[in-house]
């Protein structure tokens, strides 16, 4: 059977006048897993809102087995078997797991008249179980953790029966033993025959499940081609467009001068007696499974949680911080690994958002100092390489990856002398990781100290000069660079036998 369960030809979108797709082809047949991949902005996501009907093309064509279609919203597109896992997730908040997952189809009573509650239940609870969330499913979605909310969402889709299922970088929120989950789903999968296209910027995903590999570049197609006949260099080389060097640079020694202390912390029931020290130009890896206490300790030192015991010491002194803007004076950033929750406000500006944290920077009494703000964004564009079509769009707007940066740029613009990223590269293209790297290397060599919390173990690895790692609220483990491997940090991180413990 040589026909396409999905294909697409000559697909061109324009945003404002700015080209996200400029004739892009696609096809995937049956029980086929098919990477798209490429840059932050390179049209990925714009694609695919437009196989699943959010989008209307402005050229081009779509067919679902052989027959050419015209989608004419997300509910057509659902009927003719499409189904997506956004990339920023679209579930309604104070509603429960059940009701998103049945909304506006919700299984009625005889009659049409009511909804059949308990049958609505019970259904989400099998297909919780499908994905191994054990959560109930009148809880609402606002007290899920992130990683919880994206298996609901895989749950949802799987609830459509789709014969083509659309993750936009599904596992972005992950741990591992989530992921494998998902990976056993999605080969179960294909074994029904489902088409799956996946995107994610982790290269080591694309060739674990993907069967072939379409690249995008600037919104144009390059290459397609089958996993086992490409190498991650070579896919590399058509996403950036240019061989990528240097991916980890050289680190500078860090100073010998105590710039952060950390003793027997506490916070809520998440941190335990955790103390450490931090030094002027260090960048301080902290590994852990989620549920460690990471995101805890590090609000804490950003006062933005609470200390119920222990204390904090900058530069050797003792400090209180009441809140954030408190621990913001003190000079102390924090990038939250929840862009939507606590990073960026989606309705406002580029601009607005990267001032945010700034503002005095840019007053001048109490008026913005329009020029000083021009520059302002002018410098983050640059440093930041920001794609988008101008300041003024909201943030909304942007590609995934994109956002990530504005929210960087917006902390860095404080000029802090401790900078906590929490995940600081999640959903950010290979090349712009580079490019982030080399940012992180120009703070420390300007005296800054990082922590750097992150679930990619090459990562901490590669950008740490010491690496602490967190089990159930403690430290069980602390390596120098030259001694840590991934073998080491996960024995500690699962608390296993305390090897590296100091
Ligand atoms: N609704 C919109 N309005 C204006 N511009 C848009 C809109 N949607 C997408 N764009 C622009 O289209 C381009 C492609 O964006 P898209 O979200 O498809 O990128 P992506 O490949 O998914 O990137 P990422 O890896 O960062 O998620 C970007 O320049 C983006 O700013
Ligand atoms: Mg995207």
């Amino acid at each position: 059977m040589d026909q396409f369960l999905l294909d697409l030809h000559r697909i061109r979108k324009s945003f404002f006048g700015v080209k996200a797709l400029d004739g892009v082809d696609l096809e995937i047949t049956t029980g086929e897993v098919l990477a798209v991949l490429g840059e932050n902005g390179a049209g990925k996501s714009t694609m695919m809102k437009i196989i699943a009907g959010v989008y209307q093309p402005d050229e081009g064509e779509i067919r679902i087995e052989g027959r050419s279609v015209k989608i004419q919203d997300t509910n057509h597109a659902q009927a003719l078997g499409i189904s997506i896992i956004h990339q920023e997730f679209n579930l309604i908040p104070y509603l429960s797991v059940a009701e998103n997952i049945y909304l506006g189809r919700e299984p009625m009573k005889p009659g049409n008249l009511f909804i059949n509650w308990v049958k609505m239940f019970k259904d989400t609870e099998q297909l919780l179980k499908k994905v191994g969330l054990s959560v109930n499913p009148k809880r609402s979605v606002s007290t899920l953790s992130v990683a919880e909310q994206q298996m609901v969402e895989i749950a949802k889709s799987l609830s459509f029966n789709a014969k083509v299922i659309i993750m936009d970088e599904p596992t972005a929120a992950l741990n591992d033993e989530e992921r494998n989950k998902l990976f056993y789903i999605i080969k179960e999968l294909k074994k029904d025959g489902v088409g799956i296209i996946y995107i994610s910027h982790r290269m080591e995903e694309i060739f674990e499940i993907c069967d072939s590999i379409m690249v995008l570049r600037d919104g144009k197609f390059i290459q397609r081609m089958r996993t086992v006949d490409t190498s991650k260099e070579q896919l590399i080389s058509l996403m950036v467009g240019r061989q990528l060097t240097d991916y980890y640079p050289t680190l500078p020694n860090a100073k010998k001068k105590v710039r952060l202390e950390v003793k027997d912390l506490c916070v809520d029931d998440s941190v335990k007696d955790v103390s450490f020290q931090a030094y002027k130009g260090e960048i301080l890896g902290i590994a852990g499974l989620i549920g460690s206490g990471r995101p805890e300790l590090a609000k804490a030192i950003f006062g933005a949680l609470p200390v119920r015991q222990g204390s904090i010491f900058l530069e050797g002194e003792k400090v209180f911080l009441k809140n954030c803007k408190d621990a913001i004076e003190k000079g102390i950033a924090l990038v939250s690994d929840d862009r939507k929750g606590e990073g960026i406000v989606l309705s406002m500006s580029i601009e607005e958002n990267l001032t945010l944290a700034n503002l005095k920077s840019v007053l001048r009494s109490i008026f913005i100092d329009k020029k000083k703000q021009k520059e302002l964004v002018e410098r983050n564009f640059k440093a930041l390489k920001i794609k988008a079509a101008s300041a003024d769009l909201k943030v909304e707007f942007l590609s995934g990856g994109n956002q990530q940066k504005v929210v960087l740029g917006k902390w860095l613009e404080t000029d802090p002398k401790i900078f906590i990223l929490n995940e600081p590269t999640r959903g950010i293209d290979i090349g712009a990781k580079a490019e982030i790297y080399q940012l992180m290397k120009n703070l420390v060599e300007q005296g800054v100290t990082i922590i750097l919390i992150s679930s990619e173990l090459p990562e901490l690895l590669g950008m740490s000069h010491r690496i602490l790692v967190m089990h159930e609220g403690c430290i069980t483990g602390e390596f120098n660079k030259d001694e840590a491997t991934q073998e080491k940090i996960m024995i500690c991180a699962t608390g296993g036998e305390n090897n590296g413990a100091a």
